[in-house]
């Protein structure tokens, strides 16, 4: 018998209510709506559809440079058999295949990997399963294809390109190099109030540098002439007083008033979420150099990744290439001997730190799985906890802030608190700062006016979001001090 129900309302278009409440959020549903490949208004659609099959050709083009100077029969047959996996990956990608479970390949993430798939990606493709997991899917897959492999488990497949950025960075580096390689005093005679405004100044220059640095990403610049990486890394002066203006979310007036109050408690630990390696990495180190020899931090801790990711992020063998270059390398043909000195002394006290323990490199498990930070505290309580005994916790880079964020479309005038939900609001919460040039489409920490400064940009500079032009600085106060609790 079948109803007739011509009384009753007609049936009505239920919207969901951003942002979402707190229950019903989960890794498929952000707090507000998740960017999803086949999103043709987002950058999603053009990194899935195009930017990672690039990528990813590059990436095959590199094995096979290598596997055309190895000469041992057991090593080529297994990387012949690495390229074999990246061509059907490649194949997976172009057609838009289902995402499957990862192989264990004895890596420390997969079980977390495997959980993810499995509770919120059934069925899910590269093109509708939220952008920042399916992109990050990518990457793990990439890894797979050597971690599987007998002889070629470490094999980064972007190592000579993120050597390059470093080696054609020339200009930047040794304009850095040749300002602090001089360990840092301030003038004799300057009263406390003028040296700690000669430090502040300082700090907010290199606060740029570290945050500009970050501007020249290979994943979206690969192609770039010499004279664009110039002008990108310029470290001018005058130059970084014009780009602060493109910070449009700029909370370095407290940053400075944070790293102050920390030493005046005898100086506090910092941590660095690591971005990129190359050009960005060396511009974090000169940063934590300041830190350490201004007293403002006495223990700098580095993040990075346990496996290539992201083409550029930063893993142990580019932090340890790139400090080892700069004591023993022959990376700048055309460096003068005061350059050559310049840079060798810099990276001979960046050891020094390392040795005695001021600076101390980690690489965690769970900054490589497809989880938003949001999921943190309760996907990987053990480095929750060990955030929260940090005094500030830098994010460098876009793809950190993506993860912050829940990578989706909060309106530009969210603050960054709400934006980064449990990173801010769970006890024990750490100080949070995120360093971000701005290259993908989650935008937030504007102030109450973001949402007009962001509609006239989209109306007046196509592309504002992901040219690395702009940029934000934000803080979050956290809830430092107060005891962790899990339940
Ligand atoms: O593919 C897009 C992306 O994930 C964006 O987040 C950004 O454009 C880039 O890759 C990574 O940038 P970053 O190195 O600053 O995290
Ligand atoms: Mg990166």
């Amino acid at each position: 018998m079948s109803l007739k129900l011509s009384h009753l309302p007609s049936r009505q278009k239920i919207k969901p209510v951003y942002p979402r409440s707190p229950s019903t959020i989960d890794p498929n549903n952000p707090p507000w709506p998740a960017y999803r490949g086949y999103h043709e208004y987002s950058f999603a659609y053009a990194t899935m559809g195009q930017r990672l099959p690039t990528i990813l050709g590059k990436a095959i083009e590199d094995v096979v440079l290598t596997l055309n100077q190895e000469y041992d029969e057991e090593r080529v047959v297994d990387l012949v058999q690495c390229i074999e996996r990246m061509d059907a990956l490649m194949k997976e990608l172009q057609a838009q295949a289902k995402l499957r479970p990862i192989i264990d390949d004895g890596e420390a993430d997969v079980a977390l990997w495997n959980k993810l798939i499995a509770k919120y990606f059934q069925g899910k493709t590269f093109m509708n399963a939220p952008w920042l997991f399916a992109e990050a899917y990518k990457y793990r897959r990439l890894q797979e294809c050597f971690s599987v492999s007998k002889h070629w488990k470490n094999y980064d497949v972007f190592f000579r390109q993120k050597c390059d950025t470093f080696s054609r960075s020339h200009d930047a580096v040794f304009e850095l190099s040749m300002r602090f390689a001089e360990p840092f005093v301030l003038k004799e005679h300057l009263s406390p109030g003028d040296k700690l405004e000669a430090e502040r100044l300082m700090f907010m220059e290199l606060t740029q540098i570290c945050l500009w640095g970050n501007s020249t990403d290979l994943s979206l610049l690969i192609n770039m002439t010499e004279e664009q990486i110039r002008s990108l890394q310029s470290t001018g002066g005058a130059n970084l007083a014009a780009t602060e203006k493109n910070i449009l979310g700029n909370h370095m007036k407290r940053l400075w008033e944070t790293v102050v109050s920390l030493r005046a408690n005898t100086g506090g630990r910092i941590d660095f979420v690591l971005d990129n390696a190359g050009f960005e990495l060396y511009c974090d180190c000169v940063y934590a150099d300041f830190l350490i020899q201004s007293g403002l931090a006495k223990e700098v801790r580095f993040h990075g990744k346990r496996y290539p990711w992201f083409v550029s992020d930063v893993t142990k063998k580019d932090w340890s290439w790139l400090l080892n270059t700069m004591v023993y390398g022959h990376l700048f043909p055309n460096a003068t001997e005061e350059e050559r000195d310049s840079i060798r002394r810099l990276g001979m006290r960046w050891k020094q730190y390392e040795k005695e323990g001021k600076w101390v490199y980690e690489q965690h498990p769970f900054w490589c799985t497809g989880f938003t930070y949001w999921e943190l505290f309760n996907e990987a309580p053990d480095l929750f906890l060990h955030l929260s005994r940090s005094d500030l916790v830098i994010f460098k880079g876009d793809l950190n802030h993506r993860k912050l964020t829940y990578d989706c479309a909060a309106p530009p005038s969210t603050d960054f608190e709400i934006a980064i939900g449990p990173m801010a609001s769970a006890a024990g919460a750490p100080r949070v700062c995120s360093m971000r040039t701005i290259k993908s489409d989650v935008v937030v920490g504007l102030g109450p006016d973001g949402d007009q400064l962001a509609e006239r940009l989209d109306k007046e500079e196509e592309g504002w979001k992901i040219s690395g032009k702009y940029a934000v600085v934000l803080l979050s106060e956290g809830r430092p001090g107060e005891k962790v609790i899990f339940t």
